[in-house]
């Protein structure tokens, strides 16, 4: 079976890869989907922590998709707005001169084999709203739909109330109306809008049961007490593991098609925002590798959440800062002069809840009785991961320091 599954990466790693090189030009023979992934968890550990410098409330935000949608941006950029864009995200190792689908097309490979031919449901929409009096280039338009099934839209911004609702119904209705309301407002000389929305339920492997969920108390700190829906499970093949240094433990709660939750749980007495700062792709990593099967009773909130982020406001400060000023290089995009990116925001969803989209029978669990269960309670602030096996993509990530609050 593992072997079986090894043998198919490989394949499909070197499928990739005489689909990307072609062979009078090899100057990365050995890039892989992994090797993306691995840049992309960086970028997403980076842009984490920027989050997490100004906010002391939850955060949930989806890294791949956020990658996504500026390679993107990518496509539309030259100069230094385009270095700028490489280097935040890690991937100037992977930019090739005179190759410019290249990356986009590691893009694609990487969203197809996470979402397995559409069997992993991942409501996700990449939109581009592009003013009125620029004329778009055709190149551009065409490698947006081929690389990343995003549209672009013509809008007068000028009509600000009606540009709202054209974007809000646009955005609705390809999340299924689980966004239904992405912008309240906006400014009426914009000139371009990117907007990334994503949503997650994914179905447990093995569900909670729900007629075991009680309300019990979450410690936010020390002074902060809520009480929220506590789902409860034992189950004898758990992974788990131990970062003494770090003073956390790890969980890992498997979905169906090949993507499981980490939670990250820091000891009772650490404070959330040391591991805040020594969180990265590194770690990341080893805290997977270092995951082994125990007997565990889990204890855990049911949680909702749904953030949005600014990401103009937010990347400027990490070095990309171009983009959003006059001396953008947008000419992939539009040949007119004075174009910029006004505001590109990401909107995530997240359900967490007993038995996810699919709502499972109750299962009855089988204990295995040799060694008492140990437990883990999640009562006070968590950080999660939620990722795809195979690449070890980071699909979303968060942290969630009340549960009450969406
Ligand atoms: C490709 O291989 C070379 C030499 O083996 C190594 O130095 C380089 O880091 C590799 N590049 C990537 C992207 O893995
Ligand atoms: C964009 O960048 C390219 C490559 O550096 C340069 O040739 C071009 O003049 C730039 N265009 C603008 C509008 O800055
Ligand atoms: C994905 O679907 C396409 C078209 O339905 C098919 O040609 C391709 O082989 C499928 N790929 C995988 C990995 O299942
Ligand atoms: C949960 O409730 C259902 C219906 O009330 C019942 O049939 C089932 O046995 C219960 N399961 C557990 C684990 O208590």
């Amino acid at each position: 079976m593992c072997v079986l599954k090894i043998k198919m990466a490989f394949l499909f790693i070197l499928t990739c890869l005489c689909f990307l090189t072609p062979t009078h030009q090899t100057p990365h023979p050995n890039v892989t989907i992994s090797d993306l992934s691995y840049k992309n968890i960086d970028f997403a550990m980076n842009l984490y922590r920027k989050i997490a410098g100004s906010s002391d409330k939850n955060i949930f935000f989806s890294p791949l998709s956020i990658s996504t949608s500026f390679a993107a941006l990518l496509m539309a950029s030259d100069g230094v707005t385009r270095e700028e864009i490489l280097k935040v995200l890690n991937l100037k190792q992977l930019a090739v001169d005179h190759q410019p689908e290249l990356i986009p097309r590691l893009f694609q490979l990487l969203q197809e084999n996470v979402a397995h031919n559409g069997s992993l449901k991942l409501d996700q929409s990449t939109a581009l709203f592009i003013h009125q009096q620029f004329k778009v280039e055709r190149m551009f338009t065409d490698r947006m739909k081929k690389f990343f099934h995003a549209d672009i839209k013509t809008v007068d911004f000028a009509d600000t109330e009606g540009s709202i609702s054209f974007i809000n119904e646009y955005i609705k209705q390809k999340t299924e109306n689980k966004i239904p309301e992405m912008i309240s407002t906006l400014d009426e000389t914009t000139q371009l809008l990117l907007i990334n929305s994503i949503f997650f339920q994914g179905a447990w492997q093995m569900p909670f049961s729900a007629n075991l969920t009680e309300n019990a108390p979450f410690y936010i700190d020390n002074y902060n007490i809520v009480q929220v829906p506590m789902m409860f499970k034992e189950e004898a093949k758990l992974y788990t593991m131990e970062d003494v240094l770090l003073g956390a433990r790890a969980l890992k709660l498997p979905y169906q098609k090949g993507v499981s939750m980490l939670i990250l749980l820091p000891n009772q007495g650490v404070d959330y925002t040391v591991i805040d700062d020594e969180i990265s792709a590194e770690k990341f990593l080893s805290w997977i590798k270092k995951l082994h099967k125990t007997n565990l009773e889990v204890n855990m909130p049911k949680f909702k959440m749904e953030q949005a982020y600014s990401l103009h406001s937010l990347l400027p400060d990490m070095g990309m800062s171009s983009l959003f000023s006059s001396s953008a290089n947008l000419t992939g995009l539009s040949k007119d002069r004075g174009l910029t990116v006004s505001e590109v925001l990401h909107k995530a969803v997240i359900d967490v809840d007993e038995a996810g989209t699919t709502a499972a029978a109750a299962t009855t669990i089988g204990i295995i009785p040799y060694s008492l269960p140990r437990v883990f309670t999640v009562n006070r602030p968590f950080f999660f991961f939620i990722y795809h096996e195979d690449t070890n993509s980071l699909l979303f990530m968060g942290r969630v320091v009340d549960p009450t609050q969406t």
